[in-house]
């Protein structure tokens, strides 16, 4: 009895001063319990950026090994090794029981499962996916997978061009049709295309990401490639390509294994500069650009109209039956936010004969970051929970209120092992808050995923950049993997355990 009432004390004095701690430090002003139950909060990581292993066990290259091996990666680096997933994916799905993850959002290599792009199947990928697969279902974790993060494999790109051609439409859909086969038992969401949108304007308009195409006088080094067209021809064979995909999970699928497909989307949320009328009609025409490109099409089955006026003959159109199969093509929307951005209007551009994407909006978009903290690579990323709850918002009204899965939002820190990372915590608090304010004004939230779990090679900014939960010892052969302030707090904000600043013994070191 005295035992018991003395631990009650101590244990009431404890929750006061647990309870003073996270007032002064993370305050949270909401708990788990305050979304809906079946809301899975997750992370994730993606295949070329978390695996390495790039040529081993039959696998062969994708696009972005091409693109990294010339040196192209901002910092000059690659992925052939970086978190080194393909041997560690048991100990890190440990790390996400440990941590207490309810999803887990990765893609596949599709040419580590298919190494020439089509036809044989790489016995040794199928394995390491199954794997992969059985690990996160036996520790009760949601698959969500994305069919494709950009990476290509080079021998689709060499042979037709890869979505510069229609005839990636068949190949995607075989490879496709294994994942279904094989996979679909257990992943309950199948995103077909990661942010094809900014992949696109990375690889065929400014020529950042693989497979690095552009032409002058867009882009940075360009010696092949076409901005003024590729982009709108990408992105309309990724359209038709995701399309065909949905309706064969469908038809073929989702009776059996039950589970739901969709798309996802780059997203910034954007403000005008000044109050002036021209930059408010260039901000929604960046909207309408950026978002309403992919958004349109699979809501309403044609491209914003903006987009056909500005673009004219260079935006390719689809047919009726096209139409009719690419409206509707969707069970969730996958959307990737961090941040935002300013909007001035730009009406010289229309003057050029030359132009490519961002010439063709008539508009300038100017980072959130100021000059001073948006040069050179990020090391410090401004917050803007507000803009997500817009962005959600904005969906609602303007899309009839599609379900989504927020498949990314993180926050970005230099180089540096800070493993006391406040700031990454702040970020996600906020934007964690901002998501509630969205769902109890009617937005059809569904899921939420931190970028990334363990520091990764980062698309973006090589090594320079890390937004893992894990912080990970990039000279250390071993890559040992060390829980970040930030994975405490998600930990015991997924656990719903009180005073989020402490039990920060809790998670183990890999
Ligand atoms: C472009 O080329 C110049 C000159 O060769 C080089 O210094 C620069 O790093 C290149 N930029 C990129 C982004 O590859
Ligand atoms: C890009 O394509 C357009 C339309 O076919 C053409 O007029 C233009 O010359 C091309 N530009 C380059 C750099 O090849
Ligand atoms: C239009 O843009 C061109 C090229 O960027 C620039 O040289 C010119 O001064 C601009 N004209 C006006 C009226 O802003
Ligand atoms: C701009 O960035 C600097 C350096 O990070 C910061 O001190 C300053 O407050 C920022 N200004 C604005 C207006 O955000």
């Amino acid at each position: 009895m005295a035992a018991s009432s003395l631990r009650q004390s101590v244990s009431l004095l404890l929750s006061i001063l647990l309870l003073i701690l996270s007032q002064k430090g993370f305050c949270n002003k909401y708990t788990r319990e305050d979304f809906p139950s079946d809301f899975v909060f997750g992370a994730g990581t993606s295949a070329y950026q978390y695996e390495g292993a790039v040529a081993e066990d039959g696998r062969k290259p994708s696009i972005w090994d091409k693109f990294t091996q010339e040196g192209r990666a901002p910092d000059k680096s690659n992925g052939d090794v970086t978190a080194d997933g393909y041997h560690k994916y048991k100990e890190d799905v440990k790390l996400m029981s440990d941590l207490g993850l309810e999803a887990y959002k990765f893609s596949i290599s599709w040419s580590r499962l298919l190494p020439d792009g089509r036809g044989a199947i790489n016995p040794k990928g199928l394995e390491y996916y199954n794997n992969l697969i059985n690990e996160l279902v036996k520790q009760g974790i949601k698959l969500h997978v994305a069919l494709y993060h950009g990476d290509l494999p080079q021998s689709l790109q060499d042979e037709y061009g890869g979505w510069l051609n229609t005839r990636i439409v068949e190949d995607f859909k075989e490879y496709a049709n294994v994942c279904f086969r094989e996979f679909g038992d257990r992943v309950s969401h199948w995103t077909t295309f990661s942010q094809p949108n900014i992949m696109t304007i990375g690889g065929y308009d400014y020529g950042t990401f693989a497979p690095g195409r552009c032409s002058y006088p867009f882009g940075v080094n360009c010696t092949v490639g076409n901005s003024t067209t590729e982009p709108y021809i990408v992105v309309h064979n990724i359209l038709l390509t995701h399309a065909q995909v949905v309706k064969l999970y469908k038809n073929t699928y989702q009776t059996n294994q039950g589970g739901w497909i969709g798309m996802n989307v780059y997203s910034l949320w954007y403000y005008p500069l000044s109050d002036s009328l021209a930059d408010i009609e260039a901000t929604q025409r960046v909207k309408d650009f950026l978002m309403g490109w992919i958004l349109e099409p699979l809501v309403f089955g044609d491209y914003p109209k903006i987009m056909k006026k500005n673009v004219g003959s260079r935006l390719p159109s689809f047919t009726q039956q096209q139409t009719e199969l690419v409206k509707g093509s969707f069970d969730f929307i996958g959307l990737n936010y961090y941040t935002s951005s300013y909007v001035t209007d730009s009406p010289n551009n229309s003057h050029l004969v030359l132009r490519d994407f961002s010439k063709d909006m008539f508009a300038k978009t100017r980072g959130f970051l100021n000059e001073t903290a948006s040069e050179g690579p990020p090391t410090h990323m401004l917050s803007d929970p507000l803009g997500l709850q817009n962005m959600l918002e904005y969906l609602k009204n303007k899309f009839a209120n599609p379900a989504i899965y927020i498949e990314e939002n993180g926050y970005g820190l230099g180089a540096i092992k800070m493993l006391h990372d406040t700031d990454r915590i702040n970020y996600l608090r906020d934007y964690i808050g901002s998501i509630l304010n969205a769902l109890r004004n009617g937005a059809n939230v569904k899921g939420y995923f931190v970028w990334s779990l363990v520091d990764l090679f980062e698309l973006l900014a090589g090594y320079k950049s890390s937004y893992g939960l894990y912080y990970v010892d990039f000279d250390d052969e071993k890559r040992k993997r060390v829980p970040k302030l930030s994975a405490h707090w998600y930990s015991n904000f997924i656990k719903n355990i009180e005073g989020d600043a402490v039990g920060e013994k809790s998670l183990a070191s890999q």
